[in-house]
């Protein structure tokens, strides 16, 4: 059954497809591009092209593959360079295009090099992973790390389409299944109580009937504020409220050499922090922060730092974000459950006292 978003971005608007038969969707748009001679190639993973090679034949045949190590590591200046030479190889002209499939790392390298191929060509997303799924697949934010930070590097490059087949699902490692689950969580946080009231109610698995309904709810969400804030340029609020819990996160996994944790245990982890500076900047409850941690450890995602980290490594990669401006640290708090705004200044001896609360040294 054909179930379809619509992001609404004028001249880059782009459908997002839910369903069980989409494998013959991407054939059809295959199909399309062929008859008016547009050719395609895939950019996947090891782990992917292990684990779900049947539903990649089904879906792309013969198309030519690139498949680049697994993990986040393959976000990076080398692997996009072999991104690219493969693109150079398969001769691909400014009409073709590139399908990422696979998860967050393979949509954000693959959406790069397509913005990077001849400045810029087509590209649709296939998402694998729960987190692409919900959260990375959409909105078009593309980019690789750097030893200085974490997607120091990108282009805003919409996809021309996303096609999220839940049935994918099946062979992901519950771990990374509940990676997925730190970006739902957030997102009910910022701006959709219900979802998070679900999330309180029964933690969210693969067999959850409802699943498909989640995903779906995400993506509306996302659409929504990307349609609002697509550059990420609103004063205030806007796109970077997607970045709940992130200031904190990116720090994690840049102190980590992006290895430790997955994305979304950082993510989660980063909630908490961002649900204590919520708190001490008197805008929630400690009971809201209890909530929101429940959420997170039924959710099978830690709550505290696996193991202790240094400040001084967590508050120099801080100063490193994105949202840093004229040198200020800004976050994004909740003022509610359900209801995220940013907050600039904030006082960097505050944040840092959130990171002790969850187990920095
Ligand atoms: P990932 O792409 O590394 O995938 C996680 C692991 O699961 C990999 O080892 C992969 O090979 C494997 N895998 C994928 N699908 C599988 C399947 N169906 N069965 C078995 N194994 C499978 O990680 P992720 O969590 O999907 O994405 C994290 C990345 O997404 C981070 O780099 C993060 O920065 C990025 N991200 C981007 C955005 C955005 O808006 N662009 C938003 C959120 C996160
Ligand atoms: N993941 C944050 C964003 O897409 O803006």
């Amino acid at each position: 059954m054909r179930d379809t978003l619509t992001v609404h971005l004028g001249p880059r608007s782009y459908p997002i497809s839910f369903g069980t038969e989409l494998a013959s969707q991407v054939r059809m748009t295959l199909d399309v591009m062929a008859q008016t001679g547009r050719r395609v190639a895939v950019v996947t993973d090891a782990n992917v092209a292990a684990n779900l090679d049947a539903a990649r034949q089904a879906m792309f045949g013969a198309t030519p593959t690139f498949v680049a190590p697994s993990g986040e590591g393959s976000k990076s200046l080398e692997t996009l360079g072999q991104v690219l030479n493969f693109c150079a190889e398969q001769k691909l002209g400014r009409s073709d295009a590139l399908f990422a499939y696979g998860g967050g790392v393979i949509g954000d390298l693959t959406g790069y090099a397509a913005a990077s191929w001849l400045r810029g060509v087509d590209f649709y997303q296939v998402p694998t992973t729960l987190l692409a799924m919900v959260d990375s697949s959409v909105g078009g934010k593309t980019g690789i790390n750097l030893a200085a930070g974490k997607n120091l590097v990108g282009a805003f490059h919409q996809p021309r389409g996303v096609f999220i087949a839940t049935e994918l699902l099946a062979t992901l490692p519950p771990r990374e299944f509940a990676a997925g689950c730190a970006e739902i969580i957030k997102t009910g946080l910022l701006g959709d109580l219900e979802l998070f009231a679900r999330l309180e109610r029964a933690p969210l698995s693969l067999s959850s009937a409802d699943l498909t309904d989640v995903i779906r709810r995400c993506c509306a969400l996302k659409a929504r504020v990307v349609e609002a804030d697509e550059f990420e340029t609103a004063q205030d609020g806007g796109r970077a409220l997607l970045n709940l819990g992130h200031t904190f996160c990116h720090a994690i996994e840049q102190a980590t050499g992006y290895g430790a944790y997955l994305h979304g245990e950082a993510v989660a982890v980063g909630l908490c922090a961002a649900a204590r500076l919520s708190q001490k900047l008197g805008l929630i409850s400690t009971d809201d922060v209890a909530r929101i941690e429940r959420v997170i450890a039924i959710h099978q995602l830690p709550t505290r730092l696996k193991a202790p980290l240094l400040m001084t490594d967590l508050t120099a990669a801080m100063a490193r974000d994105k949202k840093v401006r004229v040198g200020q640290l800004r976050f994004v708090v909740l003022q509610l459950l359900g209801q995220a705004v940013t907050r600039d200044s904030v006082d960097s001896a505050l944040a840092a006292a959130c990171f002790r609360e969850v187990g920095a040294v």
